[in-house]
């Protein structure tokens, strides 16, 4: 079955943000498009404005005078749901709420033919629900696209209950010729890129709430350390904690009340100030003209030692013995349990527990924990912790070892699993707990946080290059610490884990994912 045909009549209903954009998307892929508005004027403002910035791309040379003119003359303005009925799919972007949308679907059903697909665009309601109430359930499905649309290249492909195999399949297919990723998850709260980044702002949310470090540490620590195109705190400063906020509520609600998703204290505080982010001129950080964004925590400058001892392989932190030899640093290797030794200091990748525990259950006394990096060998900052009766040289050790290897250094609270292994371990959690229950295949959820998200590597490739053993033992041991149920790993990744596959494995899908393809 093949998509649609650039002569099949896309319909988009409501002209904001979203429906603008994905009528200038279906335009431009060729479709003849009518935009309809329950607003008056809505529908014509949103033309406009798709023309201006058609206009724009002409102005850039991205697009050619004529190119814009046939795109231009692809779109319609719609005066009535009746001057839908030609229509071959119709997508809907009007309002989140639920009466409202099942509502609009009632009565375009007795506009359209039996054979036209309907779309919602829905980012938080059940598609299953939405189309409920229809005589043709199953010829509906979601079409969530991404904001702005005609930049984003993901687009989820939403099955319902009902959706058929051949409808969905229809719209992938189409969703392909418009030069878009269609990724395909089952109806549930956030589908995947709105439930699985969830983590990403929940521990950082969580980290700043135990005072393990400030915004701005840990912001400059997941982009430098982490790989992570912008910390969690300037993304939701620019999302809106207002927004941010609400997905994260209804999230927590639609999985009634899973810990997992828990929503942050802080966040509500920010609401509840009116300090949503870059649109009220201040969230985390402040956008008043002329403000000053705060520096991370930052070592000041310490000796580099002349010799270190590694003991045992240091895992994903293996890259770092490359780097002390290319300095010039002498190393002398021994076995031994994966630690760094500077002096009377012991270095160790965090595996989940705080240094303190470590030191409780046996670990030299001058212990210092760092955290993981994406590439150990380009990271410009590294993020230690010493625990609790460490001696002062230990710490300025560890700072003077990483100095050397041209890494800035933030010194953190100790605390289970740091802040990007925590981070990414959390990430990996969610997506296998997603890969559990059908939402989503392994593939096309690493695709979504990539191109929805714009992460530096999907979770679960990501997660099998540090090893699912270690991020399943390092899960274990942040539940063990922190007695908090948000941290239990989920059965597949310790299923995963105890088979020897890989986390990102696509055999043995489960069967939600593989019903239609
Ligand atoms: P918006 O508020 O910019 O636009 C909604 C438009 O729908 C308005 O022009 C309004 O007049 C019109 N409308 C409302 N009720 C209507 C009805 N009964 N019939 C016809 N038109 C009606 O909203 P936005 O941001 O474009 O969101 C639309 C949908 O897309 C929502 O379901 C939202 O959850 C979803 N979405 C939004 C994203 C975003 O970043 N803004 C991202 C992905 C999905």
């Amino acid at each position: 079955m093949t998509g649609l045909a650039k002569t099949d009549c896309v319909a988009v209903i409501g002209a904001g943000a979203m429906g603008a954009g994905i009528a200038q998307v279906a335009a431009a892929a060729g479709h003849p498009v009518l935009l309809f508005d329950a607003r008056a004027d809505a529908a014509k403002a949103g033309r406009d404005g798709i023309v201006a910035i058609l206009d724009r791309l002409v102005t850039k040379a991205k697009i050619s005078p004529a190119e814009r003119d046939a795109i231009s003359s692809r779109l319609t303005v719609a005066t009535a749901l009746e001057d839908l009925r030609d229509a071959q799919l119709v997508i809907e972007a009007i309002v989140e709420n639920l009466e409202v949308k099942r509502d609009l679907f009632n009565r375009l059903e007795s506009v359209v033919s039996h054979e036209t697909i309907l779309a919602t665009n829905t980012s938080s309601l059940s598609v299953t629900a939405i189309a409920s109430g229809l005589r043709f359930p199953e010829r509906f499905a979601g079409l969530h696209f991404f904001n702005p649309a005609p930049l984003m290249q993901l687009v989820e492909v939403i099955s319902g209950l009902a959706s058929s195999k051949q409808v969905l399949h229809r719209l992938h297919e189409t969703v392909l010729t418009w030069g878009k990723t269609p990724v395909h998850a089952t109806s549930s709260p956030g589908f995947i890129v709105n439930r699985i980044a969830r983590p990403y702002y929940a521990e950082a949310l969580r980290l700043y709430e135990e005072q393990v470090a400030s915004p701005q540490t840990i912001d400059a620590i997941l982009r430098s350390s982490g790989g992570f195109r912008m910390g969690p705190f300037e993304l939701m400063d620019l999302i809106g904690h207002d927004v941010n906020f609400a997905v994260t509520r209804s999230v927590f609600e639609a999985f009634f009340g899973d810990p997992r998703y828990r929503p942050s204290l802080v966040q509500k505080e920010l609401v509840a100030a009116g300090w949503l982010g870059r649109k009220s001129g201040r969230g985390f950080y402040h956008y008043t003209e002329g403000a000053v964004r705060p520096e991370p925590a930052t070592a000041p400058q310490y000796p580099a030692p002349t010799q270190v001892t590694i003991e045992g392989d240091l895992g994903p932190a293996e890259p770092l013995v490359n780097c002390i030899e290319e300095k010039g640093i002498s190393v002398v290797r021994q076995t031994g349990t994966g630690l760094i030794r500077v002096a009377e200091t012991s270095l160790r990748l965090t595996d989940g527990h705080s240094a303190t525990a470590l030191v409780s259950e046996g670990a030299p006394p001058n212990l210092v924990l760092f955290d993981l990096a994406k590439d150990f060998a380009t990271a410009t900052r590294v993020a230690i912790a010493q625990a609790a009766n460490a001696a002062p040289e230990a710490i300025a050790a560890a700072i003077g070892l990483f100095q050397i290897l041209g890494k800035q250094v933030s010194v953190v609270e100790d605390s289970p699993g740091l802040i990007v292994f925590r981070t990414v371990a959390m990430l990996a959690n969610e997506a296998m707990e997603a890969v559990l229950t059908g939402v989503a295949t392994p593939d096309d959820i690493d695709r979504a946080l990539r191109l929805g998200m714009n992460f530096p590597d999907g979770p679960l490739t990501w997660a099998d290059r540090i090893g699912g053993g270690l991020i399943l033992a390092g899960l274990d041991a942040i539940h063990a610490e922190t007695g908090d149920p948000r941290y239990r790993a989920s059965l597949r990744l310790r299923q995963r884990v105890t088979s020897g596959r890989t986390l990102a494995d696509p055999s043995h899908q489960s069967r939600g994912v593989t019903v239609w393809v």
